[in-house]
């Protein structure tokens, strides 16, 4: 038993899709949540800088005493070398492993589709998993760089034009390759869930990275044997103001929402590791 707090990053409101998933599967576990609003999006931006932002975040997790830490962020996840992940002094847990997993057993036709920001296409994080589990499948992938900045925007509900209408524009060589299974490779995407499916059609299974590592790390706590007993409370950090973090969480969160957000200076934090 290990009743410290699980830490969970991303680069703004994304990985609160995890969060949500985490107090289904394990209501028990205390969660420290950082999102870096200041920062976001990363997906669009340079190896460094994300290797950079990821570490600080990392860093920022570490000085709260928790005892892993979930990268709840497919550019963080598709960008970190396993051996910074392996120096940490605690379990790292990505999202791409766990998501992989999920799409190689939904599909039938093996034609699986990916959509991520311009950082998580580039790297092939998912098609490498992909081609390991399922040697012959046929992946395809799209980066969507606009689907962060109109979540982080508000821009969630089913039906809204404007991402409706970008939705279409990015999907449709997807569409037209004829997946059966799409890769949310995003975990702000889960957040506009309803559109995405809605232009695939209903016979297309959409994965979702948050839902998939929440289960992952419940795995991999009770393994270690670090499950908790404690009153499922969550506290969040953000790196800019907290309260359109908080009405966008609300929204989000519904039934789990709750918990303080406090702001920090993320970039005070860095990482010290041995051999990374
Ligand atoms: N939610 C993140 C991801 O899963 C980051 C998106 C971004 O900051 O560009 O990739």
């Amino acid at each position: 038993m290990d009743n410290r707090p699980i830490g969970v990053f991303d680069s703004g409101l994304g990985g609160l899709t995890a969060v949500r998933e985490l107090k289904k599967v394990l209501p028990n576990e205390n969660i420290i949540y950082f999102g870096d609003t200041g920062r976001v999006p990363y997906g669009g931006r340079s190896t460094k800088t994300i290797l950079q932002y990821a570490k600080e975040d990392i860093a920022f997790l570490l000085s709260k005493d928790v005892k892993c830490v979930m990268a709840a962020c497919g550019t963080v996840s598709s960008t970190l070398p396993a051996s910074v992940a392996q120096a940490l002094p605690v379990p790292f847990i990505g999202v791409v492993e766990a998501t992989a997993k999920a799409a190689a057993k939904a599909t039938r036709s093996g034609i699986i589709g990916i959509i991520g920001t311009a950082a998580t296409v580039r790297s092939k994080s998912y098609e490498q998993q992909l081609k390991a589990l399922l040697p012959n499948c046929t992946t395809v992938a799209r980066a969507c760089p606009m689907f962060v900045p109109l979540v982080e925007n508000g821009y969630l509900g089913k039906g809204n034009p404007i991402t409706t209408a970008i939705a279409q524009e990015y999907l449709q060589p997807l569409k037209e390759a004829g997946v059966d299974t799409l890769i949310m490779g995003c975990t702000h995407y889960p957040l506009i869930a309803d559109i995405i499916g809605e232009v695939m059609g209903d016979s297309v299974r959409l994965i979702d990275p948050g839902k998939e590592t929440a289960h992952a790390a419940q795995q991999i706590l009770q393994q270690k044997d670090l499950l908790a007993r404690n009153n499922g409370k969550a506290d969040y950090f953000v790196s800019d103001s907290v309260d359109s973090f908080r009405t966008i969480a609300n929204l989000f969160l519904g039934e789990y929402a709750g918990g303080d957000v406090t702001q920090i200076d993320i970039d005070r934090y860095q990482l010290t590791i041995s051999n990374p």
